[in-house]
């Protein structure tokens, strides 16, 4: 095996770049997930060739989390690492890689939430995994209702101190909690980069106080699940197929989205994009990145193509006006 990519030339030209909240960071308008596809699902060929796929296209962000990785925790880290050891290590400074701690991780006492002592042993894991000396971005994944949030945001702040992220954000933090963790990180010193929230046109509630809280503190803000897991790609209207994420054991997609609630809306945004000549994936995407206070769409992919198809929303006709007020229709009638 001889790896070692030589990726696009152009890749530059394809891909736009917003600057995230007041910081010098730029991140591509898709940002690029592990998630789900990066364990046992997918072999290594193709694992590398939906991350090669990405970096060709432009896209520059990968995010990870310590739990990733189907069915052992870890291993999309693992996996990203040797893709990186392999054909992109010549390529680290041209690269975002992101991991997070919040979720259960290991047994005990110190192997989830948001203990100082948690985050500390977390990172370390990461980077052990990935084979790398630092990560760009450190996550908190979620609240901890228990640990002070001075501790947390402290323990962040010194994992850069430490020179092991670059940058820290919070993610899934609601406009109160975000709010109070970017006034502790100011600070400190650590200014908080980002916030990464669930949001779509199916789960609109970031827009109630949220986005306004992030550029009011200078915090950019990654959407995750920009897709609803695939639901805003129309194909679960019928039925699962086979090769989709709700077909495949422990995924959460079925019970979160593919509700007959949904039914109606996915079918008349699916004839509004159509109508606009663009797939309700590319619709649903192009809608997320219409706000200004969002800095990237963070999609997941099991095929290249999907990346292909995702990425071609950057040469289509952005929303205007009166078409986002036909969305709003749309949603606020079904
Ligand atoms: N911070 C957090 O708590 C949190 C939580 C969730 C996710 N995330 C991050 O966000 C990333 C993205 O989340 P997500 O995977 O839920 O995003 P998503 O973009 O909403 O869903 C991705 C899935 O949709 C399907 N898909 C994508 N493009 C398609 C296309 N053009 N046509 C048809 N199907 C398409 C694929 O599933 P099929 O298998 O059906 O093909 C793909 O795996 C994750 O990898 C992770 O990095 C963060």
């Amino acid at each position: 095996m001889e790896y070692s990519y030589k990726p696009d030339g152009s890749r530059y030209d394809r891909m736009k770049y917003r600057r995230c909240g007041r910081s010098g960071l730029l991140l591509p308008e898709l940002s690029f997930g592990l998630w789900q596809n990066f364990g046992t699902e997918k072999t290594k060929e193709e694992r590398r060739e939906l991350i090669l796929t990405a970096v060709d296209l432009g896209i520059t962000h990968f995010d990870l989390a310590n739990n990733y990785g189907f069915p052992a925790v870890g291993a999309a880290e693992e996996n990203f690492g040797e893709i990186l050891r392999e054909d992109l290590k010549d390529f680290r400074d041209e690269l975002i890689i992101s991991t997070k701690a919040g979720y259960e991780m290991w047994p005990g006492p110190y192997g989830n939430w948001g203990s100082r002592k948690y985050l500390m042993a977390s990172i370390d894991q990461s980077l052990r995994r990935m084979g790398l000396e630092y990560v760009d971005i450190f996550y908190h994944h979620r609240p901890d209702p228990e640990t002070p949030l001075e501790e947390t945001m402290e323990a962040l702040s010194d994992i850069v101190r430490q020179g092991k992220a670059l940058y820290v954000g919070i993610s899934n933090y609601r406009e109160g909690e975000a709010r109070k963790a970017a006034a502790i990180l100011r600070e400190l010193h650590t200014p908080c980069l980002v916030d990464q929230i669930r949001y779509n046109l199916l789960e609109r509630w970031p827009e109630d106080g949220l986005l306004e809280a992030l550029e009011e503190n200078g915090a950019g803000c990654v959407c995750f699940s920009p897709l609803a897991q695939g639901a805003l790609t129309g194909k679960y209207l019928t039925k699962i197929p086979e090769d989709s994420r709700a077909a495949r054991k422990g995924t959460t997609v079925a019970e979160r989205y593919i509700k007959e609630e949904n039914r109606e809306k996915i079918q008349r945004l699916q004839r509004f994009a159509g109508e606009r000549g663009q797939s309700l994936a590319q619709l649903a995407l192009m809608w997320v990145l219409r706000r200004r206070e969002v800095t990237s769409v963070l999609i997941g992919a099991s095929r290249p193509e999907q990346i292909g198809e995702n990425v071609k929303i950057l040469s289509q006709k952005p929303l205007d006006g009166g078409e986002q007020e036909e969305i709003d229709r749309i949603l606020a009638s079904c």
